[in-house]
């Protein structure tokens, strides 16, 4: 028996970004103030700001501006063709088509801005991925309406998707619903992924698993949706991959770590892929006295909105336990324990590219359909050379070690469709509002306070990406 040893020859080949983080113009052409567009960075430590209230003379906020792709997006999408890609991760603003999230009329400026951004994308024959819910929503929705923990947005959210999908039918193929969908289930994502300005006593699991319900539902109804606008659309779910690994051997420990990995991971793919809540997460919201509403035709609407395709991110690894005392290590979400195994970035996030072939292992034994890595990556605080040169060796060999594992999950017998690093350029870091944590193919001229130039400059990574796009992801060197 041979190995197929090789990508297949229609991999899509890219890298990823999101509105909020990397398009800036949060003012401009009729957009509305969105939730990301409250939040400030905090120079020591952690930002959030979750008043309603924009004080510009007082705090930096990081997504206003961001890296300027709003003014920029014909150079960008240029460097981005120079660099190879076949395929470009983007996330659409939805208060950039619908200010106010309950507004009667879609914001023509704003639909034709992502006309542009696709058609120049066309231009170099490279297929946009669009995420149609990254981290963000209309600020009216979280303020007027509560964000998701309220129904009503299912409706709201299905009017903003019936507007793009008919308006790009003939433009867009791949869509994600929504951005890390399981991130609702840590307390970081009520206002993040939830749209909800909690306070910490309002931040409880079972306001966040409701949200979480709701958006299951317009999930669901989307894909219907899409697939009735056109029946090529291939619509995927999109979750972090919190992967745990059990801390010893200790049955204890595998146990703790197989009930991580179903209530932080699977619940949302088995929810979006299979289309029913898996007993598990029942036994959960009973023992944990959860309650969340359900109405009578949420079981066969979930039945009847199942995606068409699996993507998810990975960045990282951590390790669960039973003894909670052990060494903690930060990470992407979440915190868990300290693997000895493992080294980790400047940011504390382990780094474990055999993880990224564990985790294709499990999700596709699980769910056998058609997987995506939307995003994959290492946060560095690059530096720009005496010659304007930035060498990220460290990034080509996090990229490089990982591509490798996916090609082994290739040989497992893994349908790998698509990859799209984080990120194409340089960007706002989502947990600190950061620019130093960059991850881009292209340095981007600006620091944590929002000042510099904006000035593009590809680092090492950029022609190193470039080669393993043109041989297909067979010279890695
Ligand atoms: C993912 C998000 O969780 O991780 C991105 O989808 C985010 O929006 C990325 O930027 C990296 O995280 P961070 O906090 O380092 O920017």
């Amino acid at each position: 028996m041979s190995y197929i040893n090789k990508f297949p020859t229609d991999f899509l080949w890219g890298a990823a970004s999101s509105a909020n983080q990397f398009e800036g113009g949060w003012n401009e052409g009729g957009k509305g103030t969105c939730t990301a567009d409250i939040i400030t960075n905090q120079k020591d430590g952690f930002l959030r700001l979750t008043t309603p209230q924009i004080d510009t003379d007082k705090y930096y906020y990081p997504s206003h501006e961001a890296s300027d792709f709003y003014h920029n997006y014909k150079e960008d999408i240029k460097l981005f063709s120079e660099m190879g890609l076949n395929c470009f991760r983007m996330s659409i603003a939805w208060s950039r088509i619908f200010p106010n999230g309950d507004d009667e009329v879609a914001n023509e400026e704003g639909l034709k801005f992502y006309d542009d951004v696709f058609d120049e994308l066309k231009k170099y024959n490279i297929e946009p991925i669009v995420t149609i819910s990254h981290y963000e929503a209309p600020l009216n929705l979280a303020i007027k309406y509560g964000g998701w923990r309220n129904r009503t947005l299912i409706s709201l959210y299905i009017r903003y998707c019936d507007t793009i999908f008919r308006r790009y039918k003939d433009k867009v193929k791949f869509w994600l619903t929504f951005n890390e969908i399981n991130c609702l289930t840590v307390s970081f994502g009520a206002i993040t992924a939830g749209a909800m300005l909690l306070s910490d006593e309002e931040n409880t699991e079972e306001v966040r698993f409701q949200a979480l319900h709701h958006q299951f539902v317009a999930s669901a109804l989307a894909v219907k949706l899409g697939h009735e606008i056109n029946s090529n659309f291939k619509i995927g779910c999109m979750i972090a991959y919190m992967c745990g690994y059990p801390s010893t051997c200790n049955p204890l420990d595998i146990l703790k770590a197989q009930q991580h990995d179903q209530m932080k991971n699977m619940l949302c793919g088995d929810v979006q892929v299979r289309g029913y809540y898996p007993g598990f997460a029942k036994r959960y919201f009973k023992e944990n006295n959860i309650n969340i509403v359900v109405e009578e035709d949420d079981a066969e609407i979930l039945r009847n909105g199942v995606v068409d395709f699996y993507s998810f991110s990975y960045y990282m690894s951590n390790c669960v336990g039973a003894d909670a005392s052990k060494d903690k290590a930060s990470g992407n979400l979440i915190v868990g324990l300290k693997n000895p195994y493992l080294k980790a970035s400047e940011w504390g996030w382990q780094i474990d590219p055999e993880g990224l072939r564990w985790v294709l292992n499990n999700v596709y034994d699980r769910y056998q359909i058609p997987i995506m890595i939307v995003e994959n990556g290492l946060g560095a605080d690059d530096i720009v050379d005496e010659n304007n040169q930035v060498n990220d060796d460290y990034r080509i060999d996090y990229l490089r070690r990982h591509i490798e594992q996916m090609k082994e999950a290739i040989n497992d017998g893994v349908e790998l469709i698509g990859y799209t690093p984080w990120s194409c350029m340089d960007l706002i870091s989502l947990s600190g509002g950061e620019m130093k944590k960059r991850y881009g193919f292209i340095y981007v001229d600006k620091d944590n306070d929002g000042n510099g130039t904006l000035k593009r400059i590809k680092k090492k990574s950029f022609h190193w990406y470039r080669k393993v796009i043109d041989s297909n992801g067979e010279n890695l060197d």
